[in-house]
């Protein structure tokens, strides 16, 4: 009989957002009349904005005449999208790419995954805790740890605590690690890692011989102004870090799927021998074995986003959901409820009432207010007793969610 990869039956029975679904199913199952308002996964409800659906529909009317057919693009990606982004994403903050340095993909929680083919499991990984369960679940599915301890820790991997204690900053591990993953503006605290903090990693990277995994998917909800976009604005980025981008959240691209990684060519790693080798020959190794690029109506699609009409359009929606941010932000602490994050991302990061765990906090939400957001504890152990809003919402029910929030717990 054909055997198992055995390290999936060390993940917990579920990933985070299926369990969620599956209990607010439940939910609504048995109360049919219940008006749940959707705060937990961050998936976005506005939808595109008709600069993107112009060129979506245009590049479909290509793949429809013989003369501007498209069939395997490159697994690289186009690149006259991976022009545009380095000119109106990266350019503007002083950051120059070469266009063998990026790779469009499929989504950044693809890439965040896929990129550990590349790295050997004997390397050590540091994660956030909480963290997004993608970084934690892909390393234990790879085989890179033991079991799991009674409070979810698996052995192997280095936990870094982010709570209010240390101002969701975590102190650099004192364990010698390979690969850091950090995620800025962070999922699921809300919370941003400053220019001085992310030059501290870098150097610390680089004194260490660590690679850094910077996923900046939320960097479009940025607002203050000094807060880094890209890892590669702090000086030595490009001797120790991948970033990883999406149009998912920036441009409501969540079931379109679109997304990059940039591995610039300076970056190394050894063999098992010590020799050293560029990172960015074998992610493209990989990709081109493995993948077979995004589809062209997609990158039309992503390509759209930073055209002169796209970009207003998209920073519309963006300025949006901040809104929601806020509403829920200010709503939730004006209650008396102890808030973090909503300034530079779309997450609010909140202090369970009344001391509750956070599957309690989730459920009583779930049945007294029919609002639904999840558990802290579901990002990792340090997670416990917080609870994350998505300000992803239709305004009206973000609105009406804080009022009900206001009217259980409100002080
Ligand atoms: C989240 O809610 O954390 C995200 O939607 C998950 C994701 O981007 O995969």
């Amino acid at each position: 009989m054909a055997r198992i990869n055995d390290n999936y039956l060390k993940l917990k029975a579920g990933y985070l957002f299926p369990e969620i679904g599956r209990r607010v199913r439940e939910f609504t199952d048995a109360n049919p009349s219940a008006k749940v308002i959707r705060l937990g996964i961050g998936d976005v409800t506005l939808p595109l904005v008709p600069a993107v659906i112009k060129a979506f529909h245009a590049a479909v009317d290509d793949l429809a005449k013989g003369e501007t057919f498209h069939g395997y693009g490159p697994e690289q990606g186009y690149s006259w999208l991976i022009d545009t982004i380095i000119d109106k994403a990266y350019k503007p903050l002083g950051v120059s790419l070469k266009t063998s340095e990026m790779f469009i993909s499929d989504g950044s929680k693809c890439d965040c995954s896929n990129i550990l083919d590349i790295f050997d499991n004997a390397n050590v990984v540091a994660i956030g805790d909480p963290v997004y369960p993608v970084y934690n679940d892909t390393n234990v599915m790879v085989g890179r740890t033991g079991e799991a301890d009674e409070k979810g820790y698996y052995e192997n991997i280095v936990y870094l605590p982010c709570t209010a204690e240390n101002d969701f900053s975590p102190a650099f591990p004192k364990e010698k690690v390979d690969i850091i993953y950090l995620c800025s503006p962070n999922n699921p605290t809300g919370t941003v890692t400053t220019r001085e903090q992310l030059k501290g990693w870098v150097d610390f990277a680089r004194k260490n011989d660590a690679i850094i995994f910077f996923d900046a998917a939320y960097e479009a909800f940025i607002t203050e102004s000094d807060i880094p976009r890209s890892i590669y604005e702090i000086d030595g980025a490009k001797e120790c870090a991948i970033e990883f981008r999406s149009f998912s959240k920036t441009a409501g691209f969540t079931g379109v799927r679109c997304g990059l990684t940039v591995v610039p060519e300076n970056l190394l790693a050894t063999t098992a021998k010590g020799e050293k080798v560029a990172l960015n020959k074998l992610w493209n190794r990989r990709q081109s074995t493995k993948f077979n690029g995004v589809s062209y109506p997609v990158q039309k699609a992503a390509q759209a986003v930073y055209s002169d009409e796209g970009w207003p359009q998209v920073k519309e929606v963006i300025d949006y959901y901040m809104d929601n941010a806020r509403i829920i932000r200010e709503g939730l602490t004006a209650a008396g409820i102890q808030c973090f994050g909503g300034v530079n991302a779309p997450y609010i990061w909140l202090k369970t009432p009344e001391g509750m765990s956070s599957w309690d906090f989730f459920d009583k939400l779930l049945t007294e207010c029919h609002v639904v957001g999840t558990p802290g504890s579901g990002f990792g152990p340090s997670g416990e007793g917080y609870f994350r809003l998505s300000a992803f919402g239709d305004k009206g029910n973000v609105v009406k969610a804080v009022d009900r929030i206001k009217q259980k717990w409100g002080k």
